[in-house]
């Protein structure tokens, strides 16, 4: 796996955020007020002073919802996205994590089906044409390390 150091994104980030994300279209504003939000955890993957991916998630109560995430293309495919997930979660102590994906994204249900996320729902024509799959995970019962 190529070195990258996770870390806790911050104003001067959001640039680079919206330079990485591709199907999100979060605004600077947006991006700027899930910082604001104690509530969120917002994720950084660095290597070489770069930012590659991102992940936010906001905790509602004992549960999450993950909000956000990209990996910039030349850097897929490694399992950056994968940790970037864990770490939110980790750090989040949510009993349950939730979140809404394209059911056309296939890297990214691959990516929440490998962590143990399983469709509980789906929200129909939630995307244009294509209906959001709602996902659902127990992380206590799924990450021991
Ligand atoms: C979805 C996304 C974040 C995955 O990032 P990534 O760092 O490449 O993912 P990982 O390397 O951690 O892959 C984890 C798993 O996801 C799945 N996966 C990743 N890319 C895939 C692809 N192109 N096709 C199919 N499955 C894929 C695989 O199951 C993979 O596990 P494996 O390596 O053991 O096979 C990335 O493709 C991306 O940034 N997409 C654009 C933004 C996006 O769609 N965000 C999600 C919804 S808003």
């Amino acid at each position: 796996m190529e070195k990258y150091k996770i870390d806790v994104c911050e104003y001067d980030d959001i640039l680079s955020l919206l330079d990485i994300q591709e199907c999100t279209n979060y605004t600077h504003k947006m991006l700027k007020d899930m910082i604001d939000n104690e509530r969120t955890i917002f994720l950084k993957a660095i290597q070489n002073a770069s930012i590659i991916g991102y992940c936010a998630l906001e905790i509602i109560l004992d549960e999450a919802e993950i909000h956000t995430i990209a990996v910039q293309h030349k850097h897929r495919k490694k399992g950056i996205a994968k940790q970037l997930v864990k770490a939110c979660i980790a750090k989040s102590n949510a009993k349950k994590v939730f979140l809404e994906v394209n059911e056309e994204n296939e890297a990214a249900i691959n990516l929440y089906k490998g962590l143990g996320f399983m469709p509980i729902s789906k929200r129909q024509k939630y995307y244009g044409d294509n209906d959001a799959i709602i996902m659902e995970l127990c992380p206590r019962h799924q990450f021991n390390d």
